[in-house]
Order: structure tokens, then sequence, then C-alpha cells
């Protein structure tokens, strides 16, 4: 009791602050998200997203030796494609947007640890995450796409694969496919617990992925559940997940809590597109200091539990953290 307790004495300057500091964010934990397009020397900036770009496969390459010199281990490729249909077949063609990536930055930076991001909506013309019929997605027809996607990053070189589909068993059908072809090495990152949030906004406008009718909610998580996401994780480590997801981040923290505790697995969170908006709209105002904000945000995901962040500040926070 006070006055022989003063907790204000480990706070007193900033060496001592260091010293009994619990979490820190380092460059090791982040992985930066790169959006491929079709095409040769393209580089659009997406709007809604300051900083972040459509590159074509040649200016993908240029990004990823940047990020790779900024001391970040990894990158997540998502694929905006030349062209759509209702099977979202550019996402497993082996001379897809995303398959050329994964070559063309392995030949450059093999250092440089790829990860796919394996969904279908980015390639239906309807832009949905799976196979529609009658205005519904289906599951078990859609796992079998998800599968030929996935061996077709394992093909072209990737490091490992991320499902962020949310069908069911989709886990289980992409591990059981990459064993058979060979690559039981490869780990699967899971977007286990993801939610149908509002905050992927920005996100379809840079992957051109909204859905034409309806929304996501009959396969993404409801928002206001708790438990559920325990299932859900529960089920993609039954089925061979190595590391299992939250997302989005910043209003899912008691989400990330709550997996950390319950299982051993690394957990990963996805720090998503409207997250970052929002930080960059309001630093635009002049409202909020960009950088403080940009650290305050991937500490407390840290702190929530995470091991690893998906991040588009990934690069500015590696910056930052080097200065
Ligand atoms: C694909 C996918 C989405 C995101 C990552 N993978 C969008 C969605 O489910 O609609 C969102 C990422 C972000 O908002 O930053 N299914």
């Amino acid at each position: 009791m006070f006055p022989i307790h003063r907790p204000r004495r480990l706070r007193n300057n900033e060496v001592i602050r260091r010293m009994v500091r619990e979490t820190s964010v380092t460059a090791d934990d982040l992985i930066y998200p790169l959006f491929v397009t079709f095409g040769k020397k393209t580089k659009k900036e997406i709007t809604s997203m300051p900083n972040c770009y459509q590159e074509s496969v040649d200016e993908i390459v240029k990004s990823a030796k940047e990020v790779h010199s900024l001391g970040i281990p990894a990158v997540i490729l998502f694929g905006i494609p030349e062209s759509k249909d209702e099977t979202g077949s550019e996402g497993y063609a082996d001379n897809g947007v995303v398959q050329q990536a994964i070559k063309a930055i392995k030949d450059t930076v093999p250092d440089l640890y790829v990860i796919t991001d394996v969904c279908m909506c980015e390639y239906t013309s309807h832009g949905h995450c799976g196979v529609v019929k009658d205005g519904n997605v289906l599951n078990d027809p859609t796992l079998e796409l998800l599968v030929k996607e996935a061996v077709s990053h394992a093909k072209a070189g990737a490091d490992m694969v991320a499902p962020s589909d949310m069908m069911d068993g989709r886990v289980g059908a992409i591990r059981e496919a990459l064993d058979d072809e060979g690559y039981e090495m490869l780990p699967i990152m899971s977007y286990a617990a993801k939610y149908a949030s509002a905050f992927y906004g920005p996100f379809r406008e840079a992957a051109e992925s909204t859905p034409e009718f309806g929304d996501r909610r009959s396969y993404q998580m409801d928002p206001p559940n708790r438990r559920e996401a325990i299932k859900e994780v529960e089920l993609d480590i039954e089925e061979g997940a190595d590391i299992v997801m939250v997302k989005p981040a910043l209003s899912y923290l008691d989400i990330i809590s709550d997996v950390k505790d319950a299982f051993d697995l690394p957990v990963a969170a996805y720090n998503v597109s409207g997250e970052y908006s929002l930080v960059h709209a309001a630093a635009k105002m002049g409202w909020i200091d960009y950088d403080k904000v940009m650290m305050e945000v991937l500490v407390s995901i840290k702190r929530a539990g995470a091991d690893l962040i998906l991040t588009y500040f990934a690069k500015d926070a590696a910056k930052l953290l080097r200065s």
C-alpha cells in the first residue's frame, strides 16, 4: 500500500521503462501483404490504402527486395487476375499471376519467405469465396478448387499456404492433397477465426473482390461470437493447421487472447485493411500521430498474444524500429 508501493518508480526514466517492458515488436514478427496484378511495369496505388499498390510481377520483385532489405522475413501474396470466371480458374492456373510472382520472388530473393493466400474470391466473377449455385456458396465443391489452388502454389515454390475462405474442412483437404503431392513439409497457416467484418472494405478495392450479390456472412464468423472462435481454431488444428490466425485484429483482441491461452500453436493476427486506412485517414487530417499510433496498434496485437502480425504497416514499422 502507498507510500510503500509506488508503481511510478519503475516508470521514472526510459532506461528502467525499457528494462521492465513486457512486450516488444520486432521486424521478425511482421508479414507484409503484396497485391500481384497482370501486365508489365504496372504499379497502381490503392486509393483507400495509401502506399499500397497493385503491382505486376516485375514490380513485385522490386517490392520483395525492399521488404527483405528492411529485415521483414515474409510476404503474403494476393492475386488480381486478368480475367475472372465462375470457378476462379486463374486461381489455380500454372501461369496465374500469383504462381508467376512466387517463382519470380524465389528466383531473386530466395531468403524471403513467401506465403500465399488461398481463396477463390479474387478469381471468381461473382466475388464469392467459393462455388456458387442458386445464390448459395457451396462448401464441399469449393474444397476441390482450394486444393488445386494450394497445390499450384506449392508447385510454384511457395513456402507456406494460408487458406482464407472459411469453408468447413478445407485445412484437412489441403493437408491431404499437399502430402499426396510430396509437400508434407509445407506448413499451413489457417485463417481459423475469420469474422465477417466491415474492416475488409479497402482490401476489396485492392483485390477487386467485392461480392456481386449478398455478403460473406454464411461462411465468415458472426462478430458477436467468442466461444465459436475456439471451436473454429480447434477444428483447424485437428485438421493439421500449423499456425492459426485471428482476423481482423484490433476489434478482436479478446479472441487473440483466448486463442493464445487455449492452444500451444503460434498465433497470427491480421491487422486488416480498414484498420490501416483509419490510421492513415486520421493522420492525414492531422488528428493523430501516424508513427505513434501505428506502433501502439502493433504492440497491442502482440500484447494480446499474437506471435505474428500480417500488416500493411510492416515496412513503416520496420523502418521506424531501425532508426
Ligand atoms: C480473401 C481475403 C480477404 C482478406 C484477406 N483475404 C477479404 C475478404 O474476406 O473479403 C482481407 C484483408 C484485409 O482487409 O486487409 N478472402
